[in-house]
């Protein structure tokens, strides 16, 4: 087995939510090993590791990172320790893929980013949606000019979360708030479809602790196209995605776990036959697993970043989140 044909091998940084979710898609990357789990508590790494038949379950991110078998660390603590996690990693020699947002703010992102230099060592963002075969293939059309001129983008993405204040959700200490935990899929949505936005305005519904329980943008973008763009964790949205442009509308519905897009041509006459739009590779499992893929083929070329998800566009939707949070009123300690 030549070096560039070894299993990719990975160890995971936290046993949350989005963990078991990542764990049950790696399974189905072909070239990639999951070696190892980390966890606060042995007895949570032992339990991930039995379920998911892992090698190796550390009682420390430490003693995970220091594992000699792990390649790459998959980090998905809460937003706000990211920096401190991915930190650990780099210093011990590991490439990083981190969940998102890769940071709190655009200034600790350009630390982080500053530390994969340093290191040398491989760093993406997990924005699984811009690794996502129908986004994919959306923004290649829609770049090509093949739905004509777009000129109104909405997206829109929401869940009623009810969990204790303490939670990660609601926690400003962790990150709390609707913007950086959903805010930042519609609005990568909209720069990978309609490129850098020019301005952004937000307003917010703040919680008692100060973070924002529901969020809603409106953007304007290169070539003059508007978007309105929503996150809640108040209410069921319809997590459908949108753009209208002159010679028809780009709908995805669930743009968060899309299986298909559809474009309705229109005219005088009205809406003539839909073009059903899917992706030139198949999604992996929930989607989690392209992205996995996609961070194990860069590994394996030696890049240390990937053109997907570039440090750059990383940065950049940081950038703008610091910018609605001054505008809406949210910010975090030490942030
Ligand atoms: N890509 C996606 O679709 C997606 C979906 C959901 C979440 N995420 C992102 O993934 C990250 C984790 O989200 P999640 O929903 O998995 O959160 P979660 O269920 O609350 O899990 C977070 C995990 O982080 C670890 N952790 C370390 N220090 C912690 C602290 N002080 N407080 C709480 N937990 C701590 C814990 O693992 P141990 O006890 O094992 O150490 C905990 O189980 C967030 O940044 C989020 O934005 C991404």
């Amino acid at each position: 087995m030549t070096a560039s044909s070894r299993p990719v091998r990975w160890g995971i940084l936290a046993t949350g939510k989005i963990a078991h979710s990542f764990a049950r898609d790696l399974r189905l990357v072909p070239g990639t090993e999951l070696v190892a789990v980390g966890s606060r508590r042995e007895e949570s790494a032992r339990r991930f590791a039995a379920e998911y038949d892992v090698p190796h379950a550390h009682g420390s991110y430490a003693d995970l990172v220091a594992d000699p078998d792990v390649e790459v660390v998959y980090v998905a603590s809460p937003h706000a320790l990211h920096l401190e996690h991915a930190r650990l990693a780099f210093e011990a020699g590991k490439h990083v893929v981190c969940e998102k947002p890769l940071t709190l703010s655009r200034a600790e992102g350009e630390e982080m980013v500053r530390l994969a230099h340093e290191h040398d060592r491989f760093l993406m963002e997990a924005m699984w949606t811009a690794t996502h075969p129908v986004v994919r293939r959306l923004v290649a059309e829609v770049h090509a000019g093949r739905f004509g001129t777009p000129h109104q983008l909405h997206a829109e993405l929401g869940f009623r979360v009810d969990v204790p204040p303490q939670d990660r959700m609601l926690n400003p200490d962790l990150g709390g708030g609707a913007l950086l935990d959903m805010g930042v899929y519609p609005l990568t949505f909209a720069h990978l479809l309609l490129g850098e936005a020019t301005e952004l305005r937000g307003v917010a519904t703040l919680s008692p602790a100060g973070i924002d329980l529901d969020v809603a943008i409106t953007g304007r973008y290169p070539g003059g196209a508007l978007a309105t763009m929503g996150a809640s964790m108040t209410s069921w949205s319809s997590r459908t995605a949108s753009l209208a442009t002159d010679l028809g509308r780009l709908v995805v519905e669930d743009f968060h776990h899309p299986a298909t897009a559809r474009f309705v041509p229109y005219d005088e006459d009205g809406p003539g036959e839909p073009v059903v739009l899917s992706g030139a590779e198949p999604v992996i499992g929930r989607g989690y697993g392209n992205e996995a893929a996609e961070a194990a083929r860069c590994i394996r070329e030696g890049l240390r970043e990937s053109p997907l998800v570039p440090h750059h566009q990383t940065l950049t939707l940081l950038g703008q989140l610091d910018d609605l949070r001054a505008q809406i009123g949210v910010s975090y300690p030490g942030a």
